[in-house]
């Protein structure tokens, strides 16, 4: 079947980078003026991102990543990482490296690692910034003292505003982070995100502005949601063939959030956070005691208690997951 309605569907993909970040100019700014250092050689101030789920955080981040590669004159060098999926600075350490393009032994410890780090920077004079997205997920923090101690610059991003209150003043005073917010989208903003977005993804005409409008409220300050309503219409429309979407395809695209926050949660996870999420679903309801008994007879490598119940507390943050009671009579079941 031809496209009838879709130009290009890659626009409509999670991960995809706007050319342009509308509603963001003070964030922009600030964020400028804190990295903007790098492209003169001189030392950037760290920044904290903060802001709940779908407001911008990761893709300001990742625009202006590009800009800073694109316009300077030294060799800025800029490194995304999601701590969902790397969380011990082992792996961070691994995965900046080999995105720096170095060659790397697996096997080397951390303190090797950073050394092996600062060394490929000097030579190559290079100012790293380094993205950690889902900062809250990071196992060391210890990490962020070396990294920032080592004159790398810092991104840190989080859901949470207070992700950074119990880590040590020792570290906290070496990061001296500028925090930056991100409030929500009012309904206006996204109706224009989603245009502005329609415009480049669709073919002229495919959608009014009443129907955008309708996107806008039920996203409800997440343009996340109101970006993956308007493909999950224009893919039904497209499927009956037309070449206009209508009100009955954006009705069949609201009301899937949860599917939408399960499919992009679900590949984040490592190998034991997946199966905690695994247990849970297929016990329906479970016990925390449990849980962790049950979990710990399928893992390779069993983590400890502790690091047990903060993949847990994330899970049931980001909304997968749900709990009730507290300690032991703690219990775990699947959202959604
Ligand atoms: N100001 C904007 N202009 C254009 N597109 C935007 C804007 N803000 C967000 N988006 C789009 O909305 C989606 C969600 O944004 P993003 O991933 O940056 O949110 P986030 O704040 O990182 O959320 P989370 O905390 O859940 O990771 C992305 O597809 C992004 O391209
Ligand atoms: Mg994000």
């Amino acid at each position: 079947m031809g496209n009838t309605l879709i130009a290009d569907e890659n626009i409509l993909l999670e991960d995809y980078v706007p050319s342009e970040m509308i509603h963001r100019d003070g964030q922009r700014q600030e964020m400028a003026n804190a990295l903007k250092p790098a492209t003169v050689g001189r030392q950037i101030s760290n920044v904290f991102l903060y802001g709940d789920t779908g407001v911008g955080k990761t893709s300001l981040t990742r625009w202006m990543f590009r800009e800073l590669e694109k316009h300077s004159s030294r060799r800025v060098a800029t490194v995304y990482i999601n701590c969902w999926k790397r969380s011990t600075s082992h792996a961070i350490l691994i995965e900046i490296l080999i995105s720096l393009g170095t060659f790397i032994n697996h096997k080397q410890p951390t303190n090797e690692l950073i050394d092996t780090l600062e060394k490929h920077c000097a030579k190559n004079s290079l100012s790293l910034i380094v993205a950690l997205d889902e900062v809250d997920q990071l196992n060391d923090e210890e990490l962020l003292y070396t990294l920032s101690r080592g004159k790398f610059g810092l991104v840190l991003i989080s859901n949470d505003a207070y992700a950074f209150i119990d880590t040590d003043s020792r570290i906290k005073s070496s990061l001296n982070l500028r925090s930056i917010e991100f409030p929500k989208y009012k309904p206006a903003d996204i109706a224009e995100i989603i245009r502005l977005r329609a415009d480049y993804a669709l073919i002229p005409g495919a959608i009014d502005d009443e129907l955008v409008s309708v996107m806008a409220h039920k996203a409800k300050g997440d343009a996340r949601v109101g970006i993956d309503m308007l493909k999950r219409a224009a893919l039904v429309a497209e499927e009956r063939g037309k070449s206009k979407i209508e009100i009955d395809d954006v009705l069949k695209s609201v009301g899937e959030e949860q599917f939408l926050r399960r499919d992009r949660i679900l590949p984040k996870l490592n190998n034991d956070q997946r199966i905690l999420f695994d247990v849970v679903e297929s016990a329906g309801e479970i016990m925390s005691s449990e849980l962790f008994e049950k979990y710990s007879t399928v893992a390779t490598d069993p983590i400890k208690e502790r690091t047990y119940r903060k993949y847990m507390e994330s899970l049931v943050k980001q909304k997968v997951i749900d709990a009730e009671g507290e300690g032991r009579w703690r219990k775990y079941k699947v959202l959604g």
